[in-house]
Parts: C-alpha cells; sequence; structure tokens
C-alpha cells in the first residue's frame, strides 16, 4: 500500500468550484499515477476553514470517486497559510512509484516537487521592481524577466519602422513581424529585436513614454502574454511588470505589489540618471512618472492594477534590502 499527497486552491467559495478543482486534483492523480478506480483504498480531504459551500468529499464521490471510502476534515487556521486550499491523501494499492499532485497555488507547497516557481513583481514605474526582482532571483538562483523590456522593444521597433504608433494598423504590422528574444548572459536579462542586443536602446525617456502607448494595443499584450507565460511555463523566474497578478500569471502563488510615491520614483529616477550622465530634470521626469502612471493605470486591457491577492510594499521610505528581505520573508512563510 503506498500514499498519494495533493492539493489544490479554488478562486472562491462555491459549490461548482469545489467540484471542479477536487475533481480535477483527484482525477490527475488517477493519471499520473496510472491507477484505476478499484486500486483506490480510500480518499482522505482536508478543506482550509475558509471553505463552506461544499464537503471535499462530496465533491470527490459527485466526481466518480464513489467505490471506495472518503472523509473530509476541516485544517487548523495557521498563519501565513494558502487560502482556499483542499488537500489529499489516497491510500492506494500499487507497486510502482507514486507522483504526488500539487496544482494552482498549492506548487507553492512543494517546491521541490513543483516544476517551476514563479514570483510576480508589479507596480509602476520606478517603484524599484526591476532592481528588486533582479536581486531575489539572484538570491533563490533563478532567472528574473524583465517585461518592461519586451514592450521597450516592441515600442523601438515601432519606431525604427517609421511607423506611426498612433495609426493601429501600422503597429499591428510592425508587430506581427517582430523578432523578439530574451536571453540571459551571466544571469543578466539581454533584450534581441531582430537578432541585434537592444537592452540599452531601450532606455530612454522617448522609449519611456512610447512603450506605455503601444502597449495599450489589446494585439501588442496578447503577444507579449503568450512569450511570458511560455518563458514563465518552463523556467523559475521572477518576473516583473505591470498585469503580472492580474493577468499574466493569475494563479501565481507569490504575488506583490510595489508602489512609492511619484515624488519619490522621480527622485530615484533623477539620482540613477545623474550616474548615467542623462540631462532629464526632476521636473520632467515627475511629470513623465505622472503621464505613464495615467496611460498605463487607465488603459483599457489589462491595466496597472494590484492583484487582490498580492501583497503592496510601499517602497517610499524602504532601502532595496529591506525590500528584499520583506519579499523572501513572505515567501518563505509558505513554502
Ligand atoms: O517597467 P517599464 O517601465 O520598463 O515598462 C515600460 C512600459 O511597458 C510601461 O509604461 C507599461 C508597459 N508594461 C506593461 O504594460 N505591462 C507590463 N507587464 C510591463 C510593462
Amino acid at each position: 500500500m503506498k500514499a498519494i499527497r495533493g492539493a489544490t486552491t479554488l478562486v472562491s467559495d462555491t459549490a461548482e468550484e469545489v467540484r471542479k478543482k477536487v475533481g480535477e486534483m483527484l482525477l490527475q492523480i488517477v493519471s499520473e499515477n496510472k491507477l484505476n478506480m478499484s486500486d483506490i483504498i480510500c480518499i482522505m480531504l482536508s478543506s482550509t476553514s475558509d471553505i463552506h459551500s461544499i464537503y471535499p468529499a462530496k465533491a470527490a464521490r459527485e466526481a466518480g470517486f464513489s467505490s471506495c471510502p472518503l472523509y473530509s476534515s476541516l485544517e487548523p487556521d495557521m498563519d501565513g497559510s494558502l487560502a482556499l486550499c483542499v488537500r489529499a491523501m489516497l491510500l492506494v494499492e500499487t507497486d510502482k512509484p507514486v507522483k504526488h499532485v500539487y496544482l494552482h497555488k498549492a506548487k507553492a507547497l512543494r517546491k521541490d516537487i513543483a516544476s517551476v516557481i514563479n514570483i510576480a513583481i508589479d507596480g509602476p514605474a520606478g517603484s524599484g521592481k526591476s532592481t528588486v526582482a533582479a536581486i531575489i532571483a539572484e538570491k533563490l538562483d533563478i532567472l528574473s524577466l524583465d517585461t518592461g523590456a519586451m514592450y521597450r522593444a516592441t515600442a523601438l521597433k515601432c519606431l525604427k519602422s517609421g511607423i506611426d504608433y498612433a495609426e493601429k494598423d501600422q503597429v499591428k504590422h510592425a508587430v506581427e513581424n517582430i523578432n523578439l528574444r530574451v536571453e540571459y548572459k551571466d544571469g543578466k536579462q539581454l533584450t534581441l529585436l531582430d537578432g541585434e542586443d537592444v537592452s540599452g536602446e531601450i532606455r530612454t525617456p522617448q522609449i519611456s513614454m512610447l512603450s506605455s502607448y503601444v502597449s495599450s494595443y489589446p494585439f501588442v499584450r496578447d503577444k507579449m502574454v503568450q512569450i511570458q507565460r511560455r518563458i514563465a511555463s518552463e523556467v523559475s523566474c521572477v518576473l516583473d511588470g505591470r498585469d503580472i497578478g492580474t493577468n499574466v500569471l493569475p494563479d501565481c502563488p507569490f504575488k506583490f505589489y510595489l508602489t512609492a510615491t511619484p515624488e519619490v520614483r522621480a527622485e530615484r529616477r533623477f539620482e540613477q540618471d545623474k550616474i548615467k550622465g542623462t540631462s532629464q530634470t526632476y521636473e520632467q521626469i515627475l511629470e513623465e512618472i505622472n503621464e505613464r502612471d495615467k496611460q498605463d493605470k487607465n488603459r483599457a486591457v489589462a491595466p496597472l492594477k494590484c492583484a487582490a491577492d498580492a501583497t503592496v510594499i510601499d517602497t517610499s521610505y524602504m532601502t532595496i534590502e529591506e525590500v528584499v528581505a520583506q519579499i523572501l520573508a513572505k515567501i518563505q512563510e509558505k513554502i
């Protein structure tokens, strides 16, 4: 006899959602372990105390697991534990090694067996998310994906093609033919446009504004989100952007939203630019930040918004090290 573990999370506490997620988890356990129904001796299920709509055991029975004893229990409330979570333990007759199944946000419970781990960091321009994402990725020995760089490269493509970015069809044509790749050298992201490394070229004030503009086109977002989801499904990475927690990876177990006042963000940019030797004044940077916030927050598709289940960190009066420490502590709590 062997024991197989499973866990999954729900989006909401409805009977329909419990049926869907419990059925999905149990069927996946059966298929991944090549079980026959007659191999299952019993199924024990437990749920967190925020689930009231239906017993998970009833949902399991309704999903076709009716020939073995089923049992549901309630888990104690623990600080920092996953919300809306159903766990399973199946006792089975099998000689083969067993595979445990962790789905949705429950992947975070077993970092050792979940194939990839993604961390979402969203926030407005200048909130420190790219810097923080790169440090977190280095500390966890995973990659960092700066999704803003992809929108910036798209804007550069429009600029280089000499098209009018306010003309939807022209932008669409440029994006359909875009050859955009992300590579890593010594752990650092390189953004390649048509085979050329444009990592430096995309960091100008003009491209900042242009990228914010072109990112509001749904077909641009579709293309970028498709690439981002593929990368996130293949490798463990920290993704920073505007819509990672809300749209790109809504099931991501680790979501953070960094924010800071526009004045603090402008001051940071001004200090960074001084080192690089660029010449915008503090007032110009503040105006650009306010304008970009407005564009990023008000676009119709996937606007900059804090996910309901994200941890919000106001970085205005925090050092980078403090922000990194807070994020790492939160991740540790869950794994
Ligand atoms: O993070 P950044 O400043 O490099 O991003 C440039 C622009 O790209 C930003 O103003 C809005 C857009 N963007 C987006 O719409 N969604 C993302 N996930 C990342 C960036």
